[in-house]
């Protein structure tokens, strides 16, 4: 794959403007931009992959259920019961999926990884997964109150000033408080609780005992 570039980028936010509502297009520009933010604070080097998986991340959002599972016939994605209960976790995987078939430019592993687990999270999750997952959570266009009170968990303590050992640490508490928060809300809905965000949840916290 050859390299993405800043007109890359800027094609490919005219094509997502175009095809999403307008509160959609203005979550998926402030994805980017926080993603560049969180590159800036741990990988500088995957700023540019990260911002096309922002730009991507929620490119199915807006299709129904129903056209949701569509998508993952014609993509050969397996659908079970929980996945039905749950429709909202489809478009992770809808999206990873297209992006491989119709942004062939974009279709980088760290995208793709990136877009098919930004919803739920999992178990041993790279760094560019957790940053996407925390970007897509703590963007600045969300006045939801758990967003407003993660992001001020993360940047109130300063990562800026931090040397990369404790600033690693914090990213691990503000996922862990990030999956409280997702759990805590998915049980008063009544809703399913993806096993994979159990998982991510339950690692994230044996590494923090772990390490004290
Ligand atoms: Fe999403
Ligand atoms: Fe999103």
């Amino acid at each position: 794959m050859n390299m993405i570039t800043e007109e890359m980028l800027a094609d490919l936010r005219g094509e997502m403007m175009a095809s999403m509502s307008s509160k959609r297009f203005r979550h998926t520009v402030a994805v980017e931009e926080m993603v560049a933010r969180l590159c800036g604070l741990f990988c500088p080097e995957n700023r540019l992959l990260l911002r096309a998986a922002a730009l991507l991340h929620d490119v199915t959002k807006e299709k129904s259920a129903q056209e949701q599972e569509e998508l993952c016939r014609v993509y050969g994605l397996a659908v079970c019961d929980t996945d039905r209960l749950a429709p909202k976790t489809f478009h992770a995987r809808t999206a990873a999926a297209k992006i491989a078939v119709d942004y062939p430019q974009f279709a980088h592993p760290t995208v793709l990884d990136a877009v098919r687990w930004h919803t739920t999270g999992h178990a041993e999750m790279t760094l560019t997964e957790k940053l996407l997952f925390l970007a897509d959570y703590i963007d600045l266009s969300r006045t939801y109150p758990n967003c407003v009170l993660l992001r001020r968990y993360f940047f109130g303590a300063n990562p800026e000033e931090m040397q990369m050992a404790e600033r690693t640490e914090l990213l691990r508490d503000t996922l862990i408080l990030a999956y409280d928060m997702t759990v805590r809300d998915l049980l008063e809905e009544g809703a399913p609780i993806a096993v994979d965000t159990i998982e991510a949840r339950n690692e994230l916290l044996l590494e923090k005992e772990r390490s004290v």
